[in-house]
Parts: C-alpha cells; structure tokens; sequence
C-alpha cells in the first residue's frame, strides 16, 4: 500500500482508492482505524471512521461570544457610515466613516485573529493567522490615520475635547504599536536583542493600550457636536447613544479577551 497526497492507494488485489482526510501525521494505527471489510484471503482495506470533534462548553461560549461581537460591530459600523454617507457629498464627515471602518472593524477584526474562538481562523495554521492579524492591523491603522489627518486639517482649534485627547494619545501610541508588531514579526531574527517571548508580550501589551484609547476615543465620539446633529433624534433622546456607548464598551471586553487570555498564560 502506497500513500500519494492524501489517498491511499491499495495495490494489492483488485486496486481501491479510499479519500483519507487526514495527513501524514495523523494516519490512524491499525488498531485504532483499520476494519477487515473483507473475507481474510482478500487485503485489509484501512478506512478512517470520522469522529465528529468535540467542542467544550468553553469552546462554545467562545464561538457564541465572537459571533455576538461580530454583530455589535457590524452594528455600529452600519449605523455610523448609513448616518455619515446619507448625506449631500460635500458634507459627509469622512472621519468619522474611516475611524470607524479602521479603529472598530479592522483592529478588532485583528485582534480575533489569533483567538481559539474565531471560527473563520480555525482552519489557518498560526503562520496564516500571523499575516491575517498584520494585514489587518496595518490596514486598519492606515484608514484610520487618515481620518484623523482629514479631522486634523478641517479642525482650527486642535485636541480641545475629551474625545480629540484621546483620539491624539490613539495616534501616538498607535505608531509605537506598529514599530513593535514590526518587531515581533521579526522576533527571531532579534533573539540576540530581546527574547522573543518578551517582545511579543511587549506587542501584546502595547497592541490592548492603542486598541483600549481607540474604544474610549470612539466612545467619547457620541458626545461630538456631529453625531448630535446628524443621528437619529440624538439630540433629544439619550438611549440611542448610551446604546451605542453600551455596544462599543462590549466590543471592547469581547475583542480584547483573546490577547488578554494570551497575556496572562505566556510565561515571560
Ligand atoms: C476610534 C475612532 C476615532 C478616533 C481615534 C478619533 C480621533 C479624533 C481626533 C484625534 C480628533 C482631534 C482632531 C483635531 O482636533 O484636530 C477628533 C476630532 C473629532 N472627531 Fe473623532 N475619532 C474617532 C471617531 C469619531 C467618530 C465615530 C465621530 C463621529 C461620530 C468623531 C467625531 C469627531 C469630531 C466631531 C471631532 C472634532 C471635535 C472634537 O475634537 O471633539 N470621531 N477625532
């Protein structure tokens, strides 16, 4: 019996040709897999019986609680662009749509990359997962800055409020975080300088403070002059923006629990 790719291939009498789902590694023990499917003058055909996997109650909860921040953030995402881009074009507030699509939906998209919970990244291998988390990162750090630029240079009087504060502190430490994800994507090469494990947890670290400025920036963002001018009867009503401030302090709990559960079980 020989193994080509992932079928196995049985030469010996009349030639069968069994899909194996597994690889290399995991070809099961004939104890553990094989049936005699025939009488004992004819060869033994290995057949693999898929066992359906096991989720834990965890793995569950997990699943569940991506799958809910995923909805808040398309949400928010939603609500924020229909409210920004249903008006006439030289009015629409471009800083808003792109720190919104940047800071809320690519950086929180990036930090679930690596989480056991994700379940579009269950498949990727943690390579895969590494250069998901970094596209998007990047991707969204870069939209991001340009909304901010754009506010910068409508703005006369600059970082006069809470949200603005904090929207600058996001910026500078944002910049810091990309020089040290650079740094971890090239841990190994700097192991002579800085043990790896150290400067991923220094990634970590500087990655949850940029994301953490970024969620209370966004929050502040509802007490703006602009969402109350152009959200639904903002101006009036309060629940609609305490809904939105509820929803964005829950997309952060849910999107930083990943690299905070990685924080706390890598042993420095
Ligand atoms: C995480 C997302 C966000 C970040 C990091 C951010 C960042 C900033 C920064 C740095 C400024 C100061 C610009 C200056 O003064 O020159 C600013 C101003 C402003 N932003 Fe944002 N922003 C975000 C989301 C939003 C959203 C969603 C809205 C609207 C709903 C908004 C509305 C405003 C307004 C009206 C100003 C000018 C008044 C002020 O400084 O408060 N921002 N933002």
């Amino acid at each position: 019996m020989t193994r080509r790719g992932k079928f196995v291939v049985n030469k010996m009498g009349n030639a069968t040709i069994h899909f194996n789902r597994s690889t290399a590694q995991s070809l099961p023990t004939p104890q553990q897999h094989c049936q005699n499917i025939s009488s004992p003058h004819q060869p033994t055909v290995c057949r693999r019986v898929a066992s359906p996997p096991t989720l834990t109650l965890t793995q569950k909860l997990e699943f569940v609680l991506t799958l809910i921040n995923r909805l808040l953030i398309g949400f928010i995402t939603i609500y924020l662009c229909w409210m920004s881009l249903r008006l006439d074009r030289k009015d629409i507030p471009w800083h808003a749509v792109l720190c919104t699509l940047g800071f809320l939906c690519l950086m929180s998209e990036g930090l679930m990359a690596y989480y056991r919970g994700n379940v579009w990244t269950q498949v990727c291998q943690r390579q895969e997962k590494a250069r998901l988390h970094w596209v998007l990162q990047l991707c969204g750090s870069i939209i991001g800055l340009i909304g901010i630029v754009i506010k910068m240079c409508l703005e006369e009087v600059h970082f006069h409020t809470r949200h603005g504060i904090l929207g600058l502190a996001t910026m500078i430490i944002l910049l810091i975080s990309l020089l040290s994800g650079l740094g971890s994507l090239y841990a190994t090469e700097l192991k002579s300088r800085l043990q790896p494990r150290v400067n991923k947890a220094l990634h970590n670290i500087i990655g949850l403070m940029t994301f953490t400025l970024a969620m209370l920036s966004m929050y502040y963002s509802f007490e703006t002059k602009l969402f109350n001018d152009y959200s639904l009867d903002a101006a009036a009503y309060m629940d609609f923006r305490h809904l939105l401030e509820i929803t964005t302090v829950i997309i952060f709990v849910l999107s930083t629990y990943g690299p905070l559960w990685c924080l706390f079980h890598s042993r420095l």
